[in-house]
């Protein structure tokens, strides 16, 4: 036998009364290779001040998701909602990964109430199947971007806006274009109000020095990642700055109608964020095929009664999960990640589920 297949069910008596049948179902492992090129193409995914709140164990074909509470956000993130909407994009990547080597991929979302850290399963698939469709974003992960820099003052052509709303549309999301002059200022208006309320708060302002600015190897928003400071008062970015020095950078002039929309979901639950977290990291790798440049501006979405302000009252009862902003921009670096080995838990560190 393969010494990398497993025996993970076997002595199912079948075939009605007759005892003597039994199935031996075999399964090939991952092998360390696969591992790897799944592992490193989840980690490359976005996740709030590039906290890379994610760690995964693997158990047969299965990869087990789990939050990394030492990188949780306490001051800006209490319910824990950017987290997880982070970890599903990184399982978005492991995804269009598994589709790449050729294996399907189905999510179970928070498979364990005994393990509140374990946000999903990923089951990888043994059978080769089409690797159309997840697997031709492959390429694109590595050149996913936060851009924070300025875009040309030009709309977005209708096909590419249909597409990145099917997008969301796959994976269970919405995401809705806001075209009305007077939604896009109020969007920017709520997007001031928050960074006035947090201006003032010592506890945001110490975790965001945290992780933000200066230069950065390993996590973290380096200051070369915070673009020009907008001109004027209510910019189309969120200005991450802290530090003086990087308060006080060159200004430079955004475009005066920026392409917004909104992701929402039906409700707000963890296993919504989840939804939200692959359908966001699915639009922003479809808007990458497009040479579309993308930031989120999602200050006011951490505020609740900004979060509330967000939605159109005409509107159903759907919950927002992050504001984006498309258009045309100047290349920028990529942020730094961790090695991937640190992501990976050995089978001591992973929480014992029963009946493993
Ligand atoms: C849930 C979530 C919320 C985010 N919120 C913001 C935000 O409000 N403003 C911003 O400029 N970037 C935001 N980001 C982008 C992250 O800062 C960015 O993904 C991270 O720094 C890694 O950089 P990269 O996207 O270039 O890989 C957010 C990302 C996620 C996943």
């Amino acid at each position: 036998m393969d010494k990398r297949q497993d025996v993970v069910s076997s002595a199912q008596p079948q075939g009605g009364d007759d005892p003597l049948v039994e199935v031996i179902v075999l399964v090939q492992e991952l092998d360390p290779i696969e591992r790897d090129i799944l592992v490193k193409a989840a980690i490359l995914a976005p996740s709030m001040h590039n906290t890379q709140p994610w760690k995964f164990h693997f158990r047969h074909r299965t990869v087990e998701v789990y939050c990394d509470p030492t990188r949780a956000l306490g001051a800006e993130d209490p319910e824990g909602r950017m987290t997880v909407i982070g970890v599903g994009a990184a399982v978005f990547n492991l995804r269009v990964a598994a589709a790449c080597l050729g294996h399907s991929a189905s999510v179970v979302p928070l498979p364990d109430t005994h393990r509140p850290t374990l946000v999903a399963e990923v089951i990888v698939g043994s059978q080769p199947v089409d690797v159309s469709g997840p697997a031709a974003l492959y390429p694109y992960l590595a050149h996913r971007r936060t851009n924070r820099h300025p875009f040309a003052d030009r709309a977005l052509p209708t096909e590419v806006r249909d597409q990145l709303a099917q997008a969301a549309h796959e994976e269970g999301a919405m995401l809705e274009w806001i075209d009305q002059p007077d939604r896009v200022r109020w969007l920017l208006e709520l997007a001031t109000e928050a960074a006035i309320a947090e201006a003032d708060d010592p506890r945001r302002l110490v975790e965001r020095q945290r992780w933000v600015g200066g230069e950065r190897t390993r996590d973290g928003v380096p200051s070369s990642a915070f673009g020009p400071r907008s001109y004027e008062p209510s910019g189309p970015v969120r200005d991450l700055a802290i530090d003086p020095a990087d308060r006080l950078r060159s200004p430079g002039r955004f475009e005066p109608r920026p392409n917004l929309a909104v992701l929402w979901t039906v409700s707000d639950q963890p296993r919504d964020w989840l939804a939200a977290g692959q359908a966001l990291e699915r639009v922003l790798l479809v808007a990458t095929t497009q040479g579309v440049a993308a930031s989120l501006l999602n200050q006011p979405l951490e505020h609740t009664d900004l979060r509330w302000l967000v939605r159109d009252p005409r509107a159903g009862w759907s919950m927002a999960q992050a504001v984006l902003r498309f258009g045309y921009g100047p290349e920028v670096l990529p942020t730094p990640r961790r090695p991937a080995e640190e992501f990976v838990l050995a089978d001591d560190d992973a929480l014992p589920a029963e009946g493993r």
